[in-house]
């Protein structure tokens, strides 16, 4: 048990958070999590193998699993709500289900907003502010609006990438030192190295994505976490300003493109007409679509439980 301002704001044993994931995060995940001594957080789409469409079916999708997380866990879990102006997000209907089934745990993805921010504390719930690209100023407006952690995420890591282009190493500190908050350091953190060295930069805690995609528990296809657990830095390439991916025949084709002629939003358009990360990595489709993954894919060599992947990271928390 570690006993620090994270452990004691989210009630677990360590201070780690597992960082929503689209489509890869799902009541069995989030719940190993939360079973073994971190933060679980579902991200968007859980259990689903195909788009769903219409807003009360995602309600439906969405408590499903999180009363699915309920019977697999007697602790807490949270949930990733985006901030975006789409009504495919569907964030005010995952809001809703998630005061309704009295979850107090909440991931928010995109600028610092009072009015999600006073929905989410009028319920009681805790905000863990995750702004894409993390800067002096929005950190201290997710502080003053009322967040009590901020995630200081860096280039390093895997899913849509900061546009500033800062690395894990930098935006720690940079954020740390601006902050009354605590800080978690997300961005290639893949074992107890990582870990270590987040909290030597001035980081309360870790928010941990990647690491969890190849864990027994996680629903990512088994072709695809064999591709992870085989993939090397070396083999990836940047496919838009935001997405990086691992090599096959598409994410070259469109990394020639963006390098040629910089349209990133184009590659991300066609990106997301294939059905974004559901073929690549929910399907197996490893060698056609986008495979996400942070930039230290090197260190994520074994597979194991969710447990197993905790220990390792948090090895030197129990010292
Ligand atoms: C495959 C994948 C999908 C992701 N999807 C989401 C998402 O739907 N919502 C979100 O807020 N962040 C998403 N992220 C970002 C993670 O929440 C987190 O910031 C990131 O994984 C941390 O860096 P790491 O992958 O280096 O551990 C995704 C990341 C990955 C790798």
């Amino acid at each position: 048990m570690v006993i620090n301002s994270i452990t004691s704001l989210l009630k677990t044993k360590y201070p780690l958070v597992q960082a929503p994931m689209n489509w890869l995060t799902d009541a069995k995940l989030v719940a190993a999590v939360s079973n073994a001594g971190g933060l679980g957080v579902f991200g968007p789409n859980p259990g689903q193998t195909k788009m769903i469409h219409g807003a009360e079916s995602h309600m439906n999708q969405m408590r499903h699993q999180i009363r699915l997380a309920k019977q697999l866990t007697d602790h807490e879990f949270g949930i990733n709500i985006v901030i975006e102006d789409k009504p495919a997000i569907h964030m005010n209907e995952t809001l809703k289900v998630a005061f309704e089934e009295n979850l107090h745990y909440f991931a928010v993805v995109g600028d610092p907003n009072q009015a999600v921010y006073d929905q989410i504390k009028a319920h009681s719930g805790i905000i863990i502010a995750r702004p894409l690209t993390p800067t002096i100023y929005n950190a201290q407006l997710a502080e003053k609006l009322g967040a009590d952690v901020f995630v200081a995420t860096g280039y390093d890591e895997g899913g849509i990438l900061p546009q500033s282009g800062q690395g894990t190493f930098t935006a720690i500190p940079m954020i740390a030192d601006a902050l009354n908050i605590p800080v978690l350091a997300a961005g290639g953190i893949n074992d107890h190295r990582g870990v270590n060295a987040a909290l030597a930069l001035g980081a309360d805690g870790v928010y941990v994505g990647s690491r969890f995609l190849v864990a027994e528990e996680a629903p990512t296809s088994w072709a695809t976490k064999q591709a992870i657990l085989r993939g090397k830095y070396s083999e990836m390439v940047l496919i838009s300003h935001d997405q990086r991916a691992l090599m096959n025949t598409f994410t070259k084709k469109l990394a020639t493109d963006y390098a040629q002629h910089h349209d990133g939003q184009k590659n991300d358009l066609s990106v997301s007409n294939r059905g974004g990360l559901l073929p690549g990595m929910r399907l197996g489709k490893y060698e056609t679509d986008v495979i996400s993954v942070n930039t230290g894919i090197n260190l994520i060599r074994s597979c194991g439980s969710v447990q197993q992947i905790v220990e390792d990271l948090m090895q030197d928390m129990n010292k």
